[in-house]
């Protein structure tokens, strides 16, 4: 049986859906999660890309044990030095550069020579071994370059120190059958294979990326580089939950597994849902709100008589138990904390008592407290930024006969400002006078309400995406009352865009 290494790219490739930015404190608190799911590698971050990129790949590389981290590099003397300066404090780090190979790229794009493409491909390769032992190369767009070459630039830049040759099919253009061919080739034709491990990085253009990542696996590859719910640039990654329980249930087909430990993929899917607003489509495979849904009378048949007639998956083998309430008004400081601990957060004091004193809130509006809300209590304070603007008071008003009106009182810096706006709804309304109060010139992109468990004292959760300057940020708001959950979102949103300028 092999063991087929997961590379998860949430954090770099995830991060460039439209949307789904995330600040260094959300990144620290998803590589936290990814560690505990027991991915191989956690590609943090693009060093060069921004301050924040750099700073975030530095955090996770001191405070996040167990996989390697490792920081994306074009083919550049500048990038991969900054990759290093990003990484040199951690102890286990690799430098991931890449350079296009296909003709498409190197003629329209690059105007660069394949020779040049290649020898450019084999310095920066001796380069970054030059700082760490542990070093991958892509050649990007592989899926597009005559094999020939493609077997070339594989066998060159292993000769240089490249442990890791990733094969990515950037534009998701490959079919399986023709995406395993061309993994057969390579093992084939490149003498040194056998010096490194053949990856494989899978976009979802047509569908296809996780289909194309196990036929690479039927034909020798050894690590899988994709993300969280599939997130990624334009149709996403490969998804890490499809992959791994693919290769996890049929075993018997692929004689591989994973190190992942399936029983945090859900709260994996939950966390970066969460923190990037990207929500989840219900029928989606794994970790999809249906995945596990029988409506079909036969089928429910079958399963009251055994579970195996339609279940290829027992749920709580990603994770996925019945939602239970587990905490009230009445529970303690000490049950809150091992309660935490058991859904697998490790916070400090300070967490535990500023989530506990908002547990107690909540629990004075909600009889019953489930995980899903523990889990977004949790969240919620990892995924706070410094407060420029905070909510003081709302009051808004509607009905059929009446004006919709929101009174909205925010404490800006140190000053209290109240504002009275009117709108379509006291949704807008509110976001009206919260809009009046900040004066931001920011552009509302996304509005999304969802509740967290059943009832109507569910508590509600608001996600807020905002474009200022061509960045988007996004904010997370949660109450049982919606509109207060929406003030909040659209606050956490306006404290990200004055971060991100400051
Ligand atoms: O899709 C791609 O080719 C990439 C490379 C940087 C590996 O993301
Ligand atoms: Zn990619």
């Amino acid at each position: 049986m092999r063991t087929i290494k997961i590379f998860d790219t949430t954090l770099r490739d995830g991060e460039q859906s439209p949307g789904a930015s995330m600040n260094v404190g959300e990144k620290l608190q998803v590589a936290k999660q990814l560690a505990r799911l027991g991915v191989d590698i956690i590609e943090a971050g693009f060093a060069i890309a921004s301050p924040g990129d750099f700073e975030a790949i530095k955090r996770i590389g001191g405070e996040v044990e167990g996989p390697v981290i490792c920081s994306l590099a074009r083919a550049r003397e500048e990038d991969i030095k900054r990759a290093w300066e990003a990484l040199k404090d951690t102890q286990k780090r690799r430098i991931h550069t890449f350079h296009s190979t296909s003709d498409i790229h190197l003629k329209h794009q690059f105007r660069v020579s394949r020779e040049e493409a290649l020898k450019r491909s084999v310095e920066m390769v001796k380069l970054a071994k030059s700082f760490t032992e542990d070093v991958e190369f892509s050649p990007m767009d592989a899926t597009r370059t005559e094999i020939n070459y493609l077997c070339e630039v594989v066998e060159a830049v292993i000769a240089a120190g490249a442990l890791t040759v990733n094969i990515p099919d950037t534009v998701g253009y490959s079919i399986p059958s023709e995406f395993g061919a061309m993994i057969k080739t390579i093992f084939e034709k490149v003498k040194n294979i056998d010096k490194a491990v053949i990856a494989v990085h899978c976009h979802n253009d047509l569908g296809l990326a996780t289909s194309n990542s196990l036929a690479a696996v039927l034909n020798g590859a050894g690590q899988i580089e994709c993300t969280i719910n599939g997130i990624g640039e334009r149709a996403g990654n490969c998804s890490m939950e499809e992959v791994v329980m693919a290769l996890r249930t049929r075993r018997d087909i692929f004689n591989a597994d994973t190190n992942i430990k399936t029983e945090e993929i859900m709260r994996s899917s939950r966390l970066v849902t969460k923190i990037t607003g990207m929500y989840v489509q219900p029928n989606k495979a794994i970790v999809g709100a249906n995945a596990f849904a029988h409506e079909s009378g036969i089928h429910q048949d079958g399963l009251l008589k055994e579970k195996s007639t339609y279940e290829i998956i027992r749920p709580e083998t990603i994770g996925l138990h019945k939602t239970k309430f587990v905490l009230g008004k009445h529970s303690g400081r000490h049950a809150f904390r091992t309660r935490l601990n058991e859904l697998g957060y490790a916070l400090n004091d300070d967490e535990v008592n500023s989530a506990f004193e908002r547990f107690k809130r909540l629990a004075d509006q909600k009889k019953e407290i489930y995980d899903e809300d523990l889990e977004i209590l949790v969240t919620e304070e990892f995924t706070t930024v410094p407060e420029i603007y905070s909510l003081v008071d709302l009051n808004a008003s509607a009905g059929i006969h009446l004006r919709p009106t929101a009174v909205i009182k925010l404490k800006v810096s140190e000053e209290l400002i109240e504002k009275t706006e009117h709108g379509d709804g006291p949704v807008d309304a509110a976001f009206k006078a919260i809009a009046s109060i900040t004066g931001t010139k920011s552009k509302l992109l996304k509005y999304e309400v969802k509740a967290i468990t059943g009832g109507t004292d569910a508590l509600g959760e608001v996600v807020v995406s905002l474009e200022e300057d061509g960045k988007s940020v996004t904010g997370h708001g949660s109450d049982t009352d919606i509109i207060i959950a929406s003030a909040k979102a659209y606050i956490n949103a306006l404290n990200k865009l004055a971060a991100r300028k400051k």
